[in-house]
């Protein structure tokens, strides 16, 4: 396994819709593995494959929260929302490629999702609670959109800044 990249907003790669995943193989089977790796080291719980630089419908996530709990890894590849909750819930986001930045979104309490598994298998769950909100926010990646983008213009613009003045500090360090 390898840790991965994780792309700094703003990056056109993150702005980018991601193609569908069609060769179920141990190259992405690897992609999967090293994203996961890199999720849990960030730390975060989910992650999509446009944020390491590759542009394929394949996000992974694990949203358990308890500290002696197990881990349960998914991996998710060309999901689709097939249903939302009516009831809306309110999370106060983040995002692995806009660090140290939080704010309030509102999303579907509730969705059922479907998906292709490593084995090429079809997969379908209901997803609530943090689940429900970390699944939204990582398809949104793969249709390149952010969290932010559900804020206000201004609040935006004030953290895409801070963004921009990041990535220059990085680049000189
Ligand atoms: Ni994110």
């Amino acid at each position: 396994m390898a840790l991965k990249t994780i792309l700094i907003h703003p990056d056109p790669r993150l702005k980018a819709t991601a193609d569908p995943v069609s060769d179920f193989d141990k190259e992405l089977a690897k992609l999967a593995d090293d994203m996961l790796e890199t999720m849990y080291a960030a730390p975060g719980i989910g992650l999509a494959a446009p944020q390491v630089g590759v542009g394929k419908r394949l996000l992974v996530m694990d949203c358990v929260k308890e500290e002696n709990a197990s881990p349960e890894p998914m991996v998710l590849i060309n999901p689709e929302v097939t249903w939302s909750s009516e009831e809306l819930n309110t999370y106060e986001e983040g995002c692995l490629s806009i660090p140290d930045q939080y704010a309030d979104v509102e999303r579907p309490a509730e969705v059922e999702v479907s998906w292709t598994d490593l084995t090429g298998t079809l997969q379908k769950e209901r997803f609530d609670g943090l689940w429900a909100t970390c699944v939204q926010h990582e398809i949104d990646h793969l249709n390149g959109k952010l969290f932010i983008d559900y804020l206000k213009p201004l609040k935006r613009q004030m953290i895409t800044r801070k963004m921009v003045k990041l990535k220059r500090e990085k680049a000189r360090a």
